[in-house]
């Protein structure tokens, strides 16, 4: 098991977190191996015997102790920046099992990603099928293209993660599609894979992602009758997790059913999940610095703020907090709030906890969107990240210094 509690401490895999928090210090992101590993395993679980890849997104979690791990087990990775795709290199990952996403993908990133040799270009624009055109017969090569489609569907989630309705910025709308497929079909250097789409995160109910393949489906068809055959349907990520009690679908009877879907059909298929895999895969630990209990409200002050955890903040998400040790104060009712000069820094609101000074703290389903959100903002160092396997811990992400966060800055010479 991945985080469990053993005679109410709580432990990742068979290691203590009051452990880890006194090695490491606090804030400190803890992430566990066998949970990475076994969420990678239901989705190819449910891929077993047809022909697809899982790609990671590796926008929810991407250190390179974490890619490496996953790409040791087959996984590929759906990367937005030619960053992200020297971290998938840099782990070891195989970039022939990379799709490349994002709607702003700039000329010397195309050509990287050309140059080792990507799985596919998830094109979100007609502009953008030129410019890969042109970078593409500038190299002298062919570039793998899909065209991420907006379906038009309601994914049911915040809407700051929702990006399959029409108002969004996301991909090309499905009704004018077969048209840019037929424009890019006349391309000297485009070669048409497939139809991508990615309707939003977070989602707890499957209906959404059956109405978008439907949708997509019919698309497939219309291309076939206008000569243009789909290779593989890329669907996307978004498959929720439980923050708050949500019952999210069952990772292999959801690929089941799309696979049901397509049955007789020669596609291959690609996900692309980033929170299923990582999200509670990774917690945040943090130490009460000071409690400040008033008339209307307790505040218990963590050493973590919305500079390393920005979730809460920023879509009021919802995240559990646990102590990681007993405690013999009385529960009451507190909110965790962050040190930066902000009203929304807090991390809880209204959590019924057993706090006291120097109480350590996790803040559970901080895997996924976690670290990678982290930013400087009030000059914080991020925190460092560890994994856990089994007794062992790695520090796989040192805290960062000072020193770091200013190295790019000079004065003024006078
Ligand atoms: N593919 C594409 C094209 C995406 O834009 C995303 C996420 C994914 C895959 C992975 O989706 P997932 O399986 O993780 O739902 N920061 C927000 C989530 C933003 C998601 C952005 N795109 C949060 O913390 O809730």
């Amino acid at each position: 098991m991945s985080f469990n509690f053993q005679q109410n401490r709580l432990f990742a895999e068979s290691k203590s977190l009051s452990e880890i928090a006194n090695e490491f210090g606090t804030p400190c992101y803890v992430y566990s191996r066998a949970a990475f590993e076994s969420q990678l395993a239901q989705y190819h679980q449910g891929l077993e015997g047809h022909d697809g890849l899982i790609c990671y997104a590796v926008k929810a979690c991407s250190n390179i102790a974490i890619l490496n791990i996953l790409a040791k087990k087959g996984a590929g990775f759906d990367i937005v920046s030619i960053g992200e795709l020297q971290r998938v290199i840099t782990a070891g990952g195989d970039p022939k099992k990379v799709v490349f996403s994002g709607v702003a993908k700039e000329y010397h990133e195309i050509q990287y990603a050309l140059e080792v040799g990507i799985h596919c270009f998830n094109v979100e624009s007609p502009d953008e099928i030129d410019l890969i055109n042109q970078v593409a017969s500038d190299l002298n090569t062919i570039a793998p293209i899909s065209l991420r489609v907006n379906p038009d569907v309601d994914a049911k989630t915040h809407p700051y993660i929702s990006t399959g309705l029409k108002d969004n910025k996301f991909g090309v709308d499905i009704k004018s599609a077969a048209s840019v497929y037929e424009r890019a079909a006349t391309l000297k250097n485009i070669k048409i894979k497939g139809v991508d789409c990615h309707i939003g995160s977070q989602l707890t109910d499957v209906t959404p992602f059956m109405d978008a393949l439907d949708r997509v489906l019919a698309l497939v068809d219309e291309l076939s009758a206008k000569g243009i055959e789909i290779e593989h349907l890329d669907l996307g990520g978004g498959i929720g997790v439980d923050y708050q009690g949500e019952t999210p679908p069952n990772i292999p009877a959801y690929i089941q059913s799309v696979r049901k879907k397509i049955e007789g059909r020669n596609l291959s298929l690609i996900f692309e999940p980033g929170r299923s895999i990582s999200a509670n895969s990774g917690v945040l630990l943090t130490k009460v610095q000071f409690l400040k209990p008033n008339d209307h409200k307790n505040f218990a002050i963590i050493d973590a703020g919305m500079n390393d955890l920005i979730r809460p903040s920023l879509y009021s998400a919802w995240q559990n907090i646990q102590l990681i040790e007993p405690s013999n104060a009385p529960v009451k009712t507190w909110d965790l709030v962050g040190p930066i000069c902000e009203t929304g820094d807090f991390l809880g609101k209204e959590r019924k906890l057993a706090l006291e000074q120097n109480s350590v703290v996790a803040v559970m389903g901080s895997g996924a969107y976690g670290f990678t959100m982290a930013s400087n903002y009030n000059t914080r160092n991020k925190p460092c990240e560890v994994l856990v396997d089994g007794d062992t811990v790695h520090l796989i992400g040192k805290r960062q210094t000072f020193e770091q966060q200013i190295e790019n800055e000079q004065l003024i010479q006078e």
